[in-house]
């Protein structure tokens, strides 16, 4: 019931988050966060995805984005979060550098200009948002045309899913097949150009990629796909 009342208002669960910003980066839980960035990043690698100016949507404490600057020096990083103390202790790590910025929203309304983001990411937030095409559709928006998206969240598959509603009722959490996020791509009109379970994650994380249609770019950031889709939803 007490983690039920979290999804009454967006500062309850802001509230949870709050509450656990100040211990988030020495958590249990970053065993497995950890695996999920180390995949996101190796997907990136391979992939070659232009990463000008880089947006993490549901950000937490700045983990991936401190990650993705030592591999990425050219790159700016933006991160978003709707709980305030995520956002501070984020500031408080990397606030020095000007390649930094971290700003409070949620991404259903991303504080952010149209067209103004090369790539964006989202680990293990998805599920906590409260309109899942809401958000698809304002990455779509800061996205410029032939920028890459990709959404790596907690997935259910087979028999677990019939816990997805359990969640649902009692935490407020809306876990997504493969075919939501293909729909929540599409209804936003991005491309979907990869959708697999991450590595290292036992299938319980699955990343699914988009890109914007628009221009062609340097390196071939908008050509066709160049990752086989699976459904496995
Ligand atoms: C489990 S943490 C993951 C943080 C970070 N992405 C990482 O990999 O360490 C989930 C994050 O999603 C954020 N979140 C919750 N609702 C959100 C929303 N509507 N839009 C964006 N982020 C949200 C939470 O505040 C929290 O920081």
């Amino acid at each position: 019931m007490r983690a039920g009342l979290r999804r009454a208002g967006e500062s309850g669960l802001s509230g949870h988050f709050n509450r656990w910003a100040a211990t988030y980066d020495r958590s249990w839980m970053q065993r497995s966060f950890r695996r999920v960035h180390t995949a996101v990043l190796e997907i990136l690698r391979q992939e070659g995805w232009e990463a000008g100016t880089v947006l993490d949507v549901g950000c937490g404490t700045g983990l991936l984005l401190e990650k993705l600057a030592r591999v990425r020096p050219e790159a700016r990083m933006i991160g978003v979060d709707p709980a305030e103390r995520m956002v501070e202790v984020a500031r408080g790590k990397y606030g020095n550098s000007p390649r930094f910025r971290f700003e409070v929203g949620s991404a259903e309304q991303l504080p952010l200009p149209d067209e103004s983001v090369d790539l964006v990411l989202s680990t293990v937030s998805a599920h906590h948002w409260p309109d899942l095409d809401a958000g698809l559709r304002e990455i779509a928006r800061v996205l410029r045309p032939g920028g890459h998206v990709l959404i790596a969240d907690i997935h259910l598959r087979g028999n677990f899913r019939i816990i997805a509603p359990i969640l649902r009722i009692l935490r407020g959490e809306q876990l997504h097949s493969a075919d939501d996020f293909r729909r929540a791509f599409e209804s936003a009109s991005l491309g979907v150009v990869y959708q697999r379970p991450l590595r290292d994650t036992r299938g319980w994380v699955l990343g699914t990629a988009g890109v914007k249609p628009g221009r062609e770019r340097i390196g071939g950031a908008s050509a066709p796909p160049t990752t086989t889709c699976s459904r496995g939803s």
